[in-house]
């Protein structure tokens, strides 16, 4: 059974927290705050109200998304601009909502991940546990589809997916499955999938390995949707975007996304003066401090209020320099 179909919609996962970190940034008058992952708008409804004199941009690649949030957020239609782009757009969806300089922005939230209203609707093909067509693209407009991915992938690209992406320790066999199988009959709906899976994955690793269709469903909606190539090229421009004393919110739930945001804030937090000199030079101190001690997960309360905040890696930071291109008191 998948417990995401099961939580409720509109609970957004460590609100307290994300407004804790990001609330600090959010005082002034006319502080834009950018949520790039708007999903159902839950996050952004909350920062809308709690911090009256802010604005929001809110990106989602999903055009449903983008209009259910369009709705809930419709009492604050003065203060918002919603952008249809993947998060990697960030920089053109600022200019559009003609904040085109870099620096501008006040906090940035980045909620990863499918939403809970994603899964829920079982024509998208998400959830293992409906019989649903193979399609599992958050932006369906465009680009290709599990049901392609299955159909055409090489035996070593299909078993790199489900490796790398999923952790699959069966990847080699699936895939071979899966080519046995389509030279019979091309996929086209879940169900094929899962039976597949099921017959694939040795019962005695089904016992202890959680849902046998778990890893391989998340492996290919992560190849469909690039999500780790859109998250790599999203994170610096997010970064550079950001106004000294801006703050940023990044919630991972899977361990891929984790490092990428981990790696990404390395090299910013660290002094570029070399070793050994009695001061920082000037321009090459720490850009951004950490405000997180590696990565904070949701407590037991948080869980047992929403099941879906259980793998949450957070991790945030603030801007205590300007980068390049930036001066101390905003945009050059
Ligand atoms: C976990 S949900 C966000 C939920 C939201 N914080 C709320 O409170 O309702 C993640 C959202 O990010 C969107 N998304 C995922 N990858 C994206 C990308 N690369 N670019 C833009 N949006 C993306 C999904 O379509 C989904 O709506």
């Amino acid at each position: 059974m998948n417990h995401e179909a099961e939580t409720p919609r509109h609970v957004p996962v460590l609100l307290d927290r994300a407004d804790e970190l990001l609330g600090p940034a959010l005082g002034e008058p006319g502080a834009v705050y950018v949520d790039a992952t708007l999903g159902l708008g839950g996050h952004a409804e909350h920062f809308l109200r709690a911090y009256p004199q802010s604005r929001l941009v809110g990106l989602d690649r999903d055009t449903t998304a983008l209009k259910l949030a369009g709705e809930r957020l419709a009492p604050f239609a003065d203060r918002i601009t919603l952008v249809h782009t993947r998060y990697d757009g960030i920089a053109d969806a600022l200019s559009e909502a003609g904040l085109a300089e870099t620096g501008s922005v006040s906090a940035i939230l980045m909620d990863l991940g499918v939403s809970s209203m994603q899964l829920d609707e079982a024509d998208r093909g998400f959830a293992y546990s409906v019989d649903a067509p193979l399609d599992m693209r958050m932006d369906p407009t465009t680009g290709i589809t599990a049901a392609d991915v299955l159909n055409t992938y090489s035996h070593g690209d299909l078993a790199r997916v489900l490796k790398t992406y999923g952790d699959e320790r069966f990847a080699g066999k699936i895939a071979s499955e899966v080519l046995r199988r389509r030279a019979v009959t091309p996929f086209t709906t879940s169900a094929e999938l899962v039976e597949l899976l099921y017959a694939t994955i040795p019962a005695a690793a089904r016992r202890t390995g959680g849902h046998p269709a778990k890893r391989t469903f998340q492996a290919l909606r992560v190849e469909v949707n690039g999500e780790l190539d859109s998250l790599r090229a999203a994170l610096p421009a997010a970064l550079d975007a950001l106004r000294v004393g801006g703050r940023i919110v990044v919630m991972s739930y899977q361990s891929l996304e984790d490092r990428l945001v981990k790696q990404e804030f390395a090299p910013r937090i660290v002094s570029r003066t070399p070793p050994g000199l009695p001061v920082e030079l000037p321009g090459m101190g720490p850009e951004f401090r950490m405000l997180t001690r590696g990565a904070e997960k949701a407590t037991e309360s948080e869980i047992e209020k929403n099941p879906r905040s259980a793998p949450v890696r957070m991790r945030a930071a603030e801007r205590i320099a300007a980068g390049s291109g930036q001066t101390q008191e905003g945009t050059r």
